[in-house]
Order: structure tokens, then C-alpha cells, then sequence
């Protein structure tokens, strides 16, 4: 399976700054056999990132769209819209949930449209805080993944990327959080194969990509990737900062050439 690096730019960068951070990525990065660097900007340098970027290098992701494929629907962006600019999409990150009041129904209509529209969806799932002191991280994690597959067909899927993205963990909220340890997301993934192997069975449980968001940074990004569940990290802060995604990068084709 390969290795996904994602980095998730958030409401960051001007459309000159984007296409100047990707220029300078795509110096420093050279493709690698079963490693997928992707990023995703803001949705106004879609467009000319996509014409401007190496897709054997680097890939595009949109970080939100809207479920519809077209309509009345005032300030949107439909997913097949983003279809030939983007291989991936972002789906239910904890700020998109929390801030922007979410539902569930958006998130498993959204999984459903890219699909639907041949876009990779990387479905973020991920407790709170509270829900982790309150003893609820199994429920929540199985319910946000089961609700987030509702409307994906048993052999579709492993066509969707997992993300765990503990909510307690996401550094981008301003709060001075502490990173997961590794043995904590060890767990949630057993959790999530398990979960996974119970209703769609074996094969599918081993063949979905998961990967872990939260506070990675050059430091633990090699704790995360080395669990043996992991297919890669999302990535938020440190994508932000060149050295520090390139480090990721290396290490990821570092532990990749070790597997
Ligand atoms: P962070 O963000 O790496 O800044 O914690 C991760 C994310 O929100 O995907």
C-alpha cells in the first residue's frame, strides 16, 4: 500500500504565495515509488497550482466542497467542478464539523460525491476532548466512520482514505495542545480495522488507507509512521513551513524503503 504525505494548508497563503511555496516544493521533492505527496490549498489557487504543479510529484487536494454536482447553490463549489484540478478531498476535518456546523449527513453525502466523481475522500474522524475523558473515543470513532461510509457501496470502500484526526491533538485551534502518543493512535487504529473488518470484512479492512493528523511535525512524524497500521500522516502546522514537510517527506521514504 502506499504512503500518503498530506498537507493541509488551511486558510493560508495568497494565490502568489501558494504557487511560490509549491514552486519551491517541487525543487526539493523527487517522486518516489509508493509515496504520495499530497497538498491542499486554499480553493482560489486551485486553479493555477494544478496547471503549475508535477502531478508525479505532487498532488492536489480540495480541503471542502459542497455535495450537489450543480444548482442554485450561491457561493459554492461543487466536487465535479474541482474534478480537473484535484485527485483528492477533504472530508469532515474536526474544523469544517466544529466550526462551520457540519453534519453528518453533509459529511457522508460529500464521501458519496467525490466518489461519485472518481476524487479520492480523505474522511477525517477524531474524538474531542471531552469525549476522551468521558470514556467515548470507541463509540464516537466508530459511529463518525460508520456514518462517514453510509452511502459508499461495500467495494468502494477502500477507494476512501481514513483519517484519524483527534480533535484534542489539532494544533491549528490556537490552544498549546499535546501531540498523540503513538500508542494512543495505535489503538484507534486496531479500533478502525476492527471496525472495519466486522462490517465490510478482511480484505477491506487491510486494503483502507488510514492515516494520522495531529500536531506531526518532523519530530514525531517518524513514531506515527512507523505503527504498523499507518499509511501516512496529515499534516496541518509544519506543512506550512518548507524544511519541515520536505523533512517529513524523507523520513517517510526512509521508513518506506524499511517496510
Ligand atoms: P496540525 O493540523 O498539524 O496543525 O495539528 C492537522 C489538521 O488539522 O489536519
Amino acid at each position: 500500500m502506499k504512503t500518503y504525505i498530506v498537507g493541509n494548508w488551511k486558510m493560508n497563503f495568497s494565490v502568489g504565495e501558494s504557487s511560490l511555496y509549491l514552486h519551491k516544493l517541487l525543487l526539493k521533492i523527487r517522486a518516489a515509488r509508493g509515496l504520495e505527496v499530497v497538498v491542499a490549498p486554499s480553493l482560489v489557487s486551485l486553479q493555477s497550482l494544478s496547471l503549475q504543479t508535477d502531478r508525479r510529484k505532487i498532488k492536489l487536494a480540495a480541503q471542502n466542497f459542497f455535495y450537489r454536482d450543480f444548482g442554485a447553490y450561491t457561493g459554492e463549489v461543487s466536487v465535479s467542478q474541482l474534478r480537473s484540478l484535484v485527485d483528492y478531498a477533504i472530508v469532515g476535518h474536526s474544523e469544517r464539523r466544529y466550526i462551520f456546523k457540519e453534519t453528518d449527513k453533509d459529511v457522508r453525502n460529500k464521501v458519496a460525491a467525490a466518489l461519485r466523481n472518481g476524487i479520492t475522500p480523505i474522511l477525517c474522524v477524531g474524538e474531542t476532548e471531552s469525549e476522551r475523558t468521558f470514556g467515548e473515543t470507541a463509540d464516537v470513532i466508530r459511529d463518525m466512520v460508520l456514518g462517514g461510509l453510509s452511502e459508499v457501496s461495500a467495494e468502494d470502500v477502500k477507494k476512501v482514505i481514513l483519517a484519524y484526526e483527534p480533535v484534542w491533538a489539532i494544533s491549528g485551534s490556537g490552544r498549546n495542545v499535546k501531540p498523540a502518543s503513538p500508542l494512543d493512535v495505535k489503538d484507534v487504529f486496531s479500533l478502525i480495522r476492527e471496525t472495519l473488518k466486522e462490517t465490510y470484512g478482511k480484505e477491506t479492512a487491510e486494503e483502507t488507507p488510514l492515516l494520522f493528523g495531529g500536531s506531526v511535525s518532523p519530530d514525531n512524524a517518524g513514531g506515527y509512521l512507523s505503527l504498523s497500521d499507518c499509511n501516512g500522516l496529515l499534516i496541518g502546522g509544519a506543512s506550512l513551513i518548507a524544511p519541515k514537510f520536505i523533512d517529513i517527506i524523507e523520513e517517510a521514504k526512509r521508513l518506506k524503503s524499511e517496510k
